[in-house]
């Protein structure tokens, strides 16, 4: 029995590996949500055996009830992972992953103080590593728990998103540390619960606070490190339960969200450490109200005149491409334009919209051919020699600020160059700004016209008007 279940377990691990390697490509997706489906309905067979396993050696009334209890959970499960996963809608989707990631952390605070009231069993140093197990895995599960629903709340604006920057914030986050370092001491040599339960506490508040402290534009970096902290939360729980697979998929969520955090930053010019810090070296917010003159508006049969005079034209969505749902006339535009010989390309920038490939999942949802989809790196060089650029629904992304002034909160992140471009067309529906609440001095530049009303509509008017 404990060979097949090992057996399964390598074969699950391997799918999981494989997943991991399909989901980083468009291409190759599909087969990697397979693999990953897979793996996961023989790792859940194999542990539902194992459980059972363990159940019958503790008497003939432990099968039954555990049966029961498996069902019942997995019943409940499900159902709520049905309906959530189909009434959320794409742009909710970091809120929901926030949510999921807190139930992480909740499960490695459980399995963490039922593994302390259970295991009493062990003698000398295999006591001292489980305690080490225990108090670790409690304390990840505690940060990721609280971290997790605080983004939760900011994503879905039912707080403020802007960082909470308490006096000293650095000196707390580092006492709550060292004073976590002391009570892991005091726990491996007593056995108490006292320790436990105090650094639980402190670990709550620490999440509360790392991820409060962190401004609404580098959320995009926070949840993919919460990402990651539940999946070294699960690894914790893994080695308590002595569970070979769930360390294997931990440490893979852990190091994979890790480096995706570690990209994100970089695409944001962010340095990972002071994300990770929790708002260290918060950018400076500027304040003044500036006149960024006027702008200039247009409509879709002149945009549309302007796309059938073009060479080249690039769609650069954002946002409110989403919110609109406009990825299937923007397909058929870019179907359209094509027809007629035009060189139309995409350029995505590496956090538009609400999560990581959030463009690329819903151009590749409308049909739209991957190879005309390129990253903001491989299109910013050949913006100067485009004749029109279409912005649907992109805001911060495209924002010249990041580039020209220090004291934007965008200041340093890379963006999309669209005004070098002859022209650029900005479809939104008011001037108010994007995410990170900054003014766009694009709008106001003299080759931008902004096309204001709902991009869906919009697109759908040009394409009348073609
Ligand atoms: P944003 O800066 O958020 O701007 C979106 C724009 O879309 C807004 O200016 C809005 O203007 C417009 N819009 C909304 N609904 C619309 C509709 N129905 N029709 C037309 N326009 C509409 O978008 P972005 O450029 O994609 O930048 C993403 C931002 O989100 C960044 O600041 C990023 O850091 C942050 N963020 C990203 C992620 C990830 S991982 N991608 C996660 C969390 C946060 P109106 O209201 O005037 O229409």
């Amino acid at each position: 029995m404990t060979t097949i279940v090992q057996a399964a377990y390598i074969v699950s691990a391997l799918l999981f590996i494989m997943a991991l390697a399909g989901l980083s490509k468009q291409e190759t997706a599909k087969t990697g949500n397979a693999y990953g489906v897979t793996g996961m309905t023989i790792a859940i067979v194999a542990t539902i055996a194992v459980a059972l396993k363990a159940a019958s050696a503790k008497g003939a009334l432990g099968v039954p009830a555990s049966i029961g209890l498996i069902v019942v959970a997995m019943a409940i499960g499900a159902v709520i992972g049905l309906w959530r996963a189909k009434s959320v809608e794409m742009t909710e989707m970091p809120e929901l992953i926030a949510i999921l990631h807190s139930l992480v952390g909740a499960a490695a605070v459980l399995v963490g103080y039922n593994s302390f009231l259970t295991d009493k069993g062990l003698e000398g140093a295999l006591a001292n590593i489980h305690s080490v197990e225990v108090f670790l895995g409690v304390f990840i599960g505690a940060v990721t728990l609280t971290g997790s629903v605080v983004a939760f709340l900011k994503l879905s604006t039912r707080i403020s998103s802007k960082p909470l920057t308490l006096p000293g914030r650095h000196k707390m986050n580092l006492a709550a540390l060292l004073i976590s370092a002391g009570l892991m001491v005091w726990f491996v040599a007593s056995g108490s619960i006292v320790p436990l339960l105090i650094m639980t506490v402190i670990a709550l508040l620490l999440g509360w606070h790392l991820v409060a402290s962190i401004g609404g534009g580098d959320m995009p970096v926070v949840i993919s490190m919460l990402n990651s902290y539940s999946g070294w939360a699960a690894a914790a729980a893994g080695f308590m339960l002595d569970n070979d697979l769930l360390i294997v998929v931990g440490a893979l969520v852990g190091s994979s969200g890790a480096i995706l955090s570690y990209i994100m930053c970089r695409a944001m010019g962010r340095s990972f450490i002071s994300v990770i810090a929790g708002g260290f070296g918060g950018a400076p917010v500027s304040t003044e109200e500036k006149d960024y003159g006027d702008f200039r508006e247009t409509n879709p049969t002149e945009v549309a005149e302007l796309l059938k005079d073009a060479a080249s034209v690039v769609i650069t969505p954002g946002y409110g491409m989403a919110v609109a749902q406009a990825q299937y006339p923007v397909a058929d535009l870019t179907a359209r334009l094509r027809k007629r010989g035009i060189n139309v390309r995409f350029g995505i920038h590496p956090v538009a919209g609400r999560l990581p490939g959030h463009m690329n999942v819903l151009l590749a949802e409308a049909k739209v051919p991957y190879d005309i989809v390129l990253e903001m790196d491989e299109i910013n060089d050949d913006l100067a020699n485009t004749d029109v650029v279409l912005v649907i629904g992109a805001n911060d992304t495209v924002n010249p600020s990041a580039e020209d002034d220090p004291n934007s909160p965008i200041a340093g992140m890379p963006v999309i160059e669209v005004w070098h471009a002859k022209e650029v067309i900005i479809f939104k529906r008011s001037m108010a700004t994007g995410y990170a609440g900054v003014q766009n001095p694009l709008f106001f530049k003299e080759n931008s016209a902004m096309l204001f009303g709902d991009a869906k509509e919009r697109v759908e008017d040009i394409l009348k008007a073609l």
